[in-house]
């Protein structure tokens, strides 16, 4: 059977939806939970970006064991070092490089003509492989490029060097039959005496992406790119947890096999949605929370006769219904230190004992502690280490007939606190009208979500919030998790102005 390569840009192409920001801890978090469920190449960044993608990527290529780590560049010898400089430590490093070939990109972006757009492929990608042994090159907007050009240039890369050819279909404008046509061809046409891997790189934009991967799977690719959750520009990438699962459950029909540990498809989606903000639609296929629960009463009646009737995946493949015993007041380090290392989680002392501390002060109010309560307790813990001001304190005022108010404290780096206090027609827009004016600002609540963490009566409130700088025109977002609903909404609107403050 063909064996398909996963390359998971969760951190580079995901992070570029509107309002994600993951700090290094985050993403070195997400990393090894890809490792864990059986990512082969990890697009780790962009190492020019900033000097915060670039640190990340460094940090992901030196703590990763398995997992080819790549980074993003564009033809520019500036990029490639950079790259380099931050994955020079990997186990398997690989650089992927980029340069658009279609005319609109080309007469308007880039403003080059196409014999340039050869010449720069051929120099930046020979330029790479002097530094790299695995080079990847996309002809950005590849699907929109004219087929003999887009040869050419794929060729060119070929020639100088490049052994991975990735063909993205940039704006989400393609389908499956032209897609599939796009790599059958290139793999019949290519010259070269080394094997080349091809691998499809698509958007959501009319809802095809998954299907297009699939197509150009069927036509030769054995490279598939794309993110958890489908997050990413605009409507967002192949979601990979879509293409594996569809390998597996159909392969009597791709006849294909990959390296994903599908029990970790459940865990890994929880991880990328909390730590992006960007909540799993209920009905999102494999990791929406109704992708396994049968309301009409004849399909309830057929799943209790024979779950084949109506269920083609179980809940159990990819980890849904894990056995995992919660932790209580009880547990003590080492059962903790043992859920943790389970969940993924590799901590240094100082960071062990510090969740430790917040898992007895939760354990305190509530009975059993799930995975999700540790997830999201870590993400917390993570945040405000890298939270210029954080959350100190919440007092709300209510009156049943009239305006409430609402009393906040922070503390920045140094330890200085401000305090503030105002007014507003609800409790929670009297604490985010206190919040705007200790943080200097007044941006719009595009979004407020609330909803209880797991099931029960103790549950934890999780508000999601997303807010807009008109001035920067920013989007940021911030989730907030406590038992207590105002404080949780507090927590989510001060991580989302902490964004405002500092941008990367
Ligand atoms: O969508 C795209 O074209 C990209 C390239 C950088 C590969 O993300
Ligand atoms: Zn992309």
């Amino acid at each position: 059977m063909r064996r398909i390569q996963f390359l998971d840009t969760t951190l580079r192409d995901g992070e570029q939806t509107p309002g994600v920001n993951f700090n290094t801890k985050e993403k070195v978090q997400i990393a090894l939970q890809l490792e864990k469920w059986g990512i082969d190449v990890i697009e780790a960044g962009f190492p020019i970006a900033s000097p915060g993608d670039f640190e990340a990527v460094q940090q992901i290529a030196q703590k990763v064991e398995k997992m080819t780590v790549t980074g993003l560049a564009r033809c520019q010898k500036k990029d490639i070092d950079r790259a380099y400089e931050a994955l020079k430590d990997a186990v398997d490093p690989q650089i992927h490089v980029f340069l658009a070939t279609s005319d609109v990109h080309m007469q308007y972006k880039l403003k080059m003509n196409r014999e340039e757009v050869l010449a720069s492929i051929k120099e930046h990608v020979s330029y790479a492989r002097t530094l790299f042994e695995k080079v990847q090159f996309s002809p950005e907007d590849a699907s929109r490029t004219e087929k003999a050009f887009l040869l050419e240039a794929v060729q060119t890369a070929i020639d100088a060097g490049a052994t991975i050819i990735n063909v993205p279909d940039t704006v989400g404008y393609s389908n499956p039959t032209e897609y599939g046509a796009i790599f059958k061809s290139l793999i019949a046409n290519i010259q070269s005496e080394q094997e080349i891997t091809f691998s499809s790189h698509c958007h959501d934009d009319l809802g095809m992406a998954t299907a297009n991967a699939l197509a150009a799977i069927e036509n030769g690719a054995n490279r598939v790119e794309g993110a958890i959750n489908g997050i990413g520009e605009r409507a967002g990438n192949t979601a990979l947890e879509e293409v594996a699962l569809a390998l597996a459950i159909r392969k009597d029909f791709y006849q294909c096999e990959a390296n994903i540990v599908l029990n970790e498809t459940k865990r890994t989606s929880e991880l990328v949605s909390r730590l992006s903000g960007i909540p799993v639609p209920k009905n999102k296929a494999i990791v929406g929370d109704n992708a396994y629960a049968h309301e009409s009463g004849i399909h309830q009646d057929g799943v209790l006769k024979n779950p084949e009737t109506y269920e083609i995946i179980t809940p159990q493949l990819v980890g849904v219904q894990q056995n995992s015993l919660p932790l209580g007041k009880l547990s003590g380090r080492h059962a903790f230190t043992a859920k943790l290392e389970e969940l993924g989680y590799q901590l240094n002392d100082a960071d062990s004992k510090e969740a430790f501390k917040r898992f007895k002060a939760l354990a305190d109010k509530k009975k059993q502690i799930t995975d999700k309560d540790l997830v999201a307790l870590l993400a917390d813990q993570y945040r405000e280490e890298t939270e210029q001001y954080k959350l100190v304190d919440v007092q709300v005022q209510y009156s049943s007939n009239g305006y409430q108010g609402a009393i906040v404290s922070i503390i920045n780096e140094e330890n200085k606190t401000k305090v503030a206090s105002r007014i507003g027609s609800g409790s929670i827009q009297a604490i985010y009208n206190t919040i705007d004016e200790l943080f200097q600002q007044k941006p719009a609540l595009k979004e407020y979500e609330i909803q209880a963490l797991t099931g029960g009566e103790d549950a934890q409130a999780e508000v999601r919030v997303t807010l807009y700088d008109e001035t920067s025109q920013t989007e940021v977002r911030g989730i907030g998790v406590d038992f207590d609903v105002l404080q949780a909404s507090a927590k989510a609107y001060v991580q989302a102005s902490n964004h405002l403050v500092q941008k990367d």
